[in-house]
């Protein structure tokens, strides 16, 4: 077990390695770590389901392969299989939860997941806000030729899928179409906790910005 973590850190490492816009090791690394602590909560979690599932959750994101939204779990599978020595429903378990923790659009219904799957969509959406989820956003935002911010521009709660995924908005306007909406759907009272106290800095920044931005000195 111990082995499979060494080597699938390993491989994670070396895909992802600095990618530019918040989807790099460090976020996978961060998610694991947020997720195993959940977990502690959470006696009748796998821990090698939720630990694999963090680690590899955006080894290949729909975002940056031309929409495919199978491509994240295949790779996954992918690589499991070639350890060897993974169970086959250990493999369906983590691919399941790859296909299906992603945000999807305000107003789209969301798959239900396992309680493995719960854990590892809290982690990844507490690592979207807060301090760590600015800087993403705003990494992303700039990668992708986003603007930092457009006093024009209403946010869309989106409640379809593709709509949401051609959304070109500020990065700002990205806290009202999702970020500001995760506290409210965490799965975990472990993870809802952390989410308040990030949800409150975001909200602090988002003041100030409109602040320095209106001229209010
Ligand atoms: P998800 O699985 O829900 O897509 P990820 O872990 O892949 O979440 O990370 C998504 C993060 O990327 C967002 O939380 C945000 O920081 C950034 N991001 C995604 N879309 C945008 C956008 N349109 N503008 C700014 N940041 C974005
Ligand atoms: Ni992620």
């Amino acid at each position: 077990m111990k082995n499979i973590i060494k080597k699938t850190e390993i491989y994670v490492m070396s895909t992802l390695g600095k990618e530019p816009t918040g989807h790099d090791w460090w976020h996978a690394d961060r998610v694991r770590k947020l997720a195993l602590h959940i977990a502690k909560h959470e006696p009748s979690a796998n821990l090698q389901i939720v630990e694999l599932a963090s680690l590899l959750h955006d080894i290949a994101d729909w975002k940056f392969h031309n929409d495919n939204e199978e491509i994240g779990p295949e790779t996954a599978r992918f690589w499991l299989k070639s350890l060897k020595n993974v169970p086959e429903p250990i493999i369906i378990a983590i691919c399941d939860i790859i296909k299906n923790i992603s945000f999807k659009g305000a107003t789209v219904h969301h798959a239900t997941l396992t309680l493995e799957g719960q854990i590892v969509q809290d982690a990844d959406r507490l690592d979207a806000i807060g301090a760590i989820g600015i800087a993403r956003a705003f990494a992303f935002g700039g990668n992708k030729g986003h603007e930092i911010y457009n006093p024009g521009e209403e946010p869309i709660f989106h409640n379809s899928f593709t709509e949401y995924k051609l959304r070109r908005a500020s990065s700002i306007n990205h806290f009202h179409e999702k970020l500001l909406l995760l506290k409210d759907r965490m799965n975990t009272q472990t993870g809802l906790d952390i989410a308040k106290a990030r949800h409150q800095y975001m909200l602090n920044f988002l003041q100030e910005f409109d602040a320095e931005w209106n001229s209010r000195f």
